[in-house]
């Protein structure tokens, strides 16, 4: 298809990036891609690569790296493909083919001498991929993990407002809900409505008891109703940090008593 263009990712891609990403890991936690792709964004030695579509959409990406070692590798520290993935509806066009040739053009003009990458031992559409492309196979290996307990807890991602929603909106469309003919319509009266129902929930924590009885399902309730009030702020065109700082201010100024 000639008319999608291979280009590198710009923070504008961010909500059809998350799309692919998504679709390529479906079983990757939600803020954990989130963190990933903040970081990539930032640094100069994770390049990514889109396809653009004619009609400005994506349909496809390469994530790429650096790492000290590469299995199979004669050279350190090695280019490596992180991530390489192509709408259905795109492949066999040779998108893939030149999203990993810029990949490549990449890691020859920052100075690498081999480019390496892995993928699933059931995975038989890329390894013929990876072969079609110049790839040869150095390595099979055995991943193991073990279990050493709970997790502490994820430290804070550093988000402003607008990125906050920008992964809500990125999260919404990849769940189809801003489709016209999506079963809860956006709209700014649902979200209002869902806005004020989650607020509620928050009231029912505290029903018969000063203090809530579950700090975990409140804060759940708490980021229910962030969640509705930034979309809902976004979709009517409201700068929540400008109307918060506005009402801040008014609030300096105001007596109650
Ligand atoms: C792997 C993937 C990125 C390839 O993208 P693509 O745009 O379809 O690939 P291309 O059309 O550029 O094909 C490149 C080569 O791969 C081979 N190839 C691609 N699809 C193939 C298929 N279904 N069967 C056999 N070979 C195939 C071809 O030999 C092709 O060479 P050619 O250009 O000389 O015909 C795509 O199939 C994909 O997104 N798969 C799902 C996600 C995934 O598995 N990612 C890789 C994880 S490591």
């Amino acid at each position: 298809m000639t008319d999608v263009k291979i280009r590198p990712v710009t923070q504008a891609d961010f909500d059809e990036w998350m799309r692919m990403r998504l679709a390529l890991w479906d079983e990757e936690p939600a803020v954990m891609l989130i963190a990933e792709m903040k970081d990539m964004l930032e640094n100069p030695l994770t390049p990514v690569f889109v396809a653009e579509r004619g009609n400005g959409k994506l349909g496809g990406f390469l994530e790429g790296g650096v790492r000290r070692y590469a299995e199979g590798c004669d050279t350190s520290p090695v280019a490596y493909v992180e991530g390489w993935y192509v709408d259905p509806d795109l492949r066999s066009q040779r998108i893939g083919r030149r999203l990993m040739e810029a990949m490549e053009s990449w890691a020859r003009e920052h100075g690498f001498a081999e480019l390496a990458s892995d993928t699933w031992l059931e995975n038989e559409i890329s390894q013929k991929a990876h072969l079609a492309l110049g790839f040869e196979e150095c390595e099979r290996i055995i991943t193991y993990r073990k279990v050493l307990g709970p997790p502490k807890s994820p430290a804070p991602l550093g988000l402003s407002l607008q990125e906050w929603t920008a992964r809500i909106h990125a999260f919404v469309r990849s769940k189809g809900w801003y489709e016209p003919e999506s079963p809860r319509p956006q709209t700014p009266r649902n979200l209002a409505i869902s806005l004020s129902l989650e607020a509620n929930e928050v009231l029912e924590h505290f029903q018969w008891h000063d203090q809530p009885q579950n700090q975990d399902e409140l804060a759940s309730e708490l980021a229910d109703v962030a969640l509705y009030l930034l979309q809902l702020a976004s979709v009517t065109k409201i700068d929540l940090e400008q109307a918060i700082l506005k009402k801040l201010e008014m609030n300096m100024e105001r007596s109650w008593d």
